[in-house]
């Protein structure tokens, strides 16, 4: 039975550059929602720049652009990037769209009625110089518990405390250095202690949530929920719908994660069909699997839930967040200049070699690392050396003895047999690898697959074989099973089955996630190599760029 299912990714700030460790908690997205398309499921895909907040205020100022232009400037690189690497979106959309903004001031109506969000007076920093009210980050001092000089209004990224500003001693504004004064400020909160009971009981029924996601929410929960503002003193966002709060604006965090279900919204009227969203937002039996790296589980598992809830629209079922990517051992940092900045990577290197070295190297349950060598030596290996050869001598043989065309099969052995009935339990497997959130297994269990090919094929030498129908039997196996492999692998590397699809005269868009037979006499394409090797020297070069 199909389902609806809705692959929710994580909004990237429109303040800068992406790099490599942005894509490895990102792609999971893509590979989930081609898989679940190749099954037959109905896939939502939406996401789009996340335009808002106090990051794009102060790099606009820096650049003496506004907001706007830093935002859009931003997004449309990254909708350039996305394409390069295939992304499959439904929907790419900007926060800054009006049609966000009304759904956004919607949703927060529907909550304001329903008394969930109030009004509170409370004593907040502010820059007499700036003439502004600082956001917690932009609040620096020292850390009250390790005494640390690098803490910030909302943590000390020394010994990791969760702080408020009031906490810091000697507190000072960042951007200009003057010791902020607390003034009283009202704003709207959210009423996060009224839901607190029945977020608690929703989170008995997840379904392969990543363990992070888990167990971050049910600490978060058992120390209690404090209601939390909504509104913020800054004039780029959207506008609050409530009268006196003209100044505000509604909390970034509030309104990007409303972006998945007004992108659903958007997307339906662009289809013709103004409730078709439905299907997926108020649908027992819809599937939303949300995907993140593990600094956004909050928002995700409880803030947006709480928005969701009382407004009854289908709520997580699946987290999948991911740890850190670090790059030659090293944290990712855009100050000192240590990453790979995606656009540079796309305009040298093939798409498909990074996301087969983060969907097998990815940081799924722990840490992982980006080293340039690593990632030359597995492509090399794994992609170019194992399946792309497998492929090539399968159809390069294919060519030369039977003219291009799938041979006839009189027997099988048991040894073809066995392949490819093994082939068949790979579907099983790494398709439910991939509804657990396994990525690396599931695209570990298909590698295994393509070497076993190679393994078959080093085996039987059909090169050499003298009777006709045993090398018929082999390469009509090989050439099931490279059919099958393109299969397997296509939500993880898409260009490079597109590419096998070609030379096997296929339509992409006619394959599904099951195992599938050639027809004998089935006329191939002449043989050209799925990959090019990537320059072991080249390589070295970035390494000795960075830092
Ligand atoms: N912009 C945030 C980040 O890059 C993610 C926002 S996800 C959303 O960490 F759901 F809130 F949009
Ligand atoms: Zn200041």
């Amino acid at each position: 039975m199909s389902k609806h299912v809705l692959i929710a990714m994580a909004w990237p700030y429109a303040n800068g550059s992406l790099h490599l460790g942005h894509v490895a908690g990102l792609l999971p997205s893509d590979i989930l929602a081609r898989y679940y398309r190749l099954k037959g499921d109905k896939v939502l895909f939406v996401t789009g720049s996340d335009c808002h907040g106090t990051p794009i205020c102060y790099k606009a100022q820096e650049q003496n652009k506004t907001p706007q232009e830093i935002a859009d400037f931003y997004h449309q690189e990254f909708k350039d990037s996305f394409a390069k690497l295939s992304f499959s979106f439904d929907l790419y959309g900007q926060t800054t769209s009006e049609e966000h903004k009304k759904i956004v001031q919607k949703l927060f109506l529907n909550l304001y009625e329903e008394n969930l969000i109030y009004e509170k007076e409370e004593q907040q920093f502010y820059c007499p110089k700036c003439q502004k009210f600082l956001p917690d980050r932009y609040i620096e001092g020292q850390c009250p518990k390790c005494n640390s000089s690098n803490a910030r209004g909302d943590q000390c990224d020394d010994c990791g405390a969760l702080l408020d500003p009031q906490d810091l001693i000697n507190p000072q504004c960042k951007l200009c250095g003057t010791a902020p004064e607390l003034k009283p400020t009202k704003h709207l909160y959210l009423k996060l202690s009224a839901i607190e009971k029945d977020l608690k009981k929703w989170l008995e029924h997840t379904t392969y949530w990543r363990t992070n996601a888990l167990n971050f929410t049910q600490q978060f929960l058992a120390q209690g929920l404090k209601d939390r503002a909504i509104t913020r003193d800054i004039d780029w966002g959207v506008e609050v719908p409530i009268q006196g709060y003209e100044n505000k604006r509604i909390y970034v965090w509030f309104e990007a994660v409303s972006g998945y279900f007004s992108m659903s919204q958007i997307w339906a009227k662009q289809q013709g069909d103004e409730d078709l969203w439905k299907k997926w937002w108020q649908n027992k039996n819809s599937f939303h699997c949300y995907i993140h790296g593990k600094d956004n589980i909050p928002f995700h598992t409880i803030i947006w839930p709480a928005i969701l809830m009382p407004q009854k629209f289908n709520l997580p079922n699946q987290i999948i967040s991911s740890e850190y990517l670090s790059l030659e051992g090293k944290q990712f940092s855009t100050s000192r200049n240590w990453a790979v900045w995606l656009p540079d990577y796309l305009a040298k290197y093939p798409a498909d070699a990074l996301r087969y070295y983060l969907s097998i190297n990815g940081p799924e349950n722990h840490d992982a690392d980006f080293s340039w060598e690593n990632f030359t030596q597995r492509f090399n290996s794994e992609l170019v050396n194992n399946y792309g050869n497998f492929v090539h001598r399968t159809l390069s043989l294919i060519g030369k003895y039977f003219d291009h065309h799938l041979p006839e099969v009189k027997k099988m052995s048991d040894n073809s047999k066995d392949l490819l009935k093994n082939c068949q339990k790979v579907f099983e497997q790494a398709g439910q690898f991939l509804e657990q959130g396994e990525i690396m297994k599931a695209i570990k269990t298909i590698m295994d697959l393509a070497q076993q090919g190679n393994q078959y094929i080093d085996q039987q030498a059909p090169w050499r074989e003298s009777d006709e129908n045993k090398k018929a039997e082999c390469l009509s196996t090989c050439a099931q099973l490279i059919y099958n492999l393109s299969i397997l692998f296509y939500p993880f590397i898409p260009q490079t089955s597109e590419k096998l699809h070609d030379l096997l005269n296929i339509q992409s868009d006619q394959v599904t996630w099951q195992y599938s037979e050639l027809e004998a006499g089935k006329n191939f394409d002449k043989s050209v190599p799925l990959f090019e090797k990537i320059d072991a020297e080249l390589v070295q070069e970035e390494k000795e760029k960075l830092g």
